[in-house]
């Protein structure tokens, strides 16, 4: 069986929660893309030149727990507008989406770029203070000390560069069904992606 589900979106939207449990609920793999964007920052800040570390990307390298700060995410998303960079890590991408079994993967072009054909389409939203309110939690949860204001400019930051680059840019896909994560619970977000997946996914 092949079926995917393209969940896009600005940073801390929901996707990371959404996916996990629609991968769960369907058992499907999951791909956090961002992770590969991810990986590719931190070997920049490591001293890597870009597009040299994005070719030798290895799966086992999305483990690092490191690539989860700020400073990463930052470099991430500055690699992530090479188009040389982005070109590196589209195969892979449309492997996994198309890989046996069925995947839901998230990041910021599944729906327009890497698998436009994918059965499903969520664009996972919310407002930027939420957004850096959620990240402003996690990290204080983790033991960061950072301002409030200092992550609400990060993720506006990131937002003008994830929506303003030339290549693969953020954006809906036309047919993706918007959950606006604002004023959802968890559990209210999560059921009305596990519906819409659920109305498309195929019958045995
Ligand atoms: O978790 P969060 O939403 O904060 O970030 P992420 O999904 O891990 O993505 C980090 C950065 O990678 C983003 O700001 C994008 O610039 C880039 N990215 C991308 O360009 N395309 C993707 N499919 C996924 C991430």
């Amino acid at each position: 069986m092949i079926f995917t589900v393209a969940i896009d979106g600005p940073a801390a939207a929901g996707k990371g929660t959404i996916s996990r449990a629609v991968a769960k609920e369907f058992n499907l793999a999951h791909l956090d893309t961002g992770l590969l964007y991810r990986a590719v920052g931190a070997g920049v800040i490591a001293g890597g030149e870009a597009l040299a570390v994005a070719k030798a990307l290895d799966p086992r390298d999305l483990e690092n727990p490191d690539l989860r700060t700020q400073a990463v995410a930052d470099a991430a998303s500055q690699v992530a507008v090479i188009p040389e960079v982005r070109a590196a890590l589209v195969q892979f991408q449309k492997d996994f989406a198309r890989r046996e079994g069925g995947a839901v993967l998230d990041g910021r072009d599944i729906g327009t770029v890497i698998c436009p054909s994918a059965e499903v389409k969520l664009y996972v939203t919310a407002s930027a203070r939420t957004r850096a309110g959620r990240r402003h939690k996690e990290l204080t949860e983790k033991g960061f000390s950072t301002a409030f204001e200092t992550v609400l400019a990060e993720v506006e930051d990131r937002d003008r560069r994830d929506s303003s680059r030339a290549t693969a840019p953020l954006m809906a896909a036309s047919d993706a069904l918007t959950i606006d994560t604002s004023d959802l619970s968890i559990a209210d977000a999560v059921a009305v992606a596990v519906k819409a997946v659920a109305a498309k996914y195929p019958v045995t």
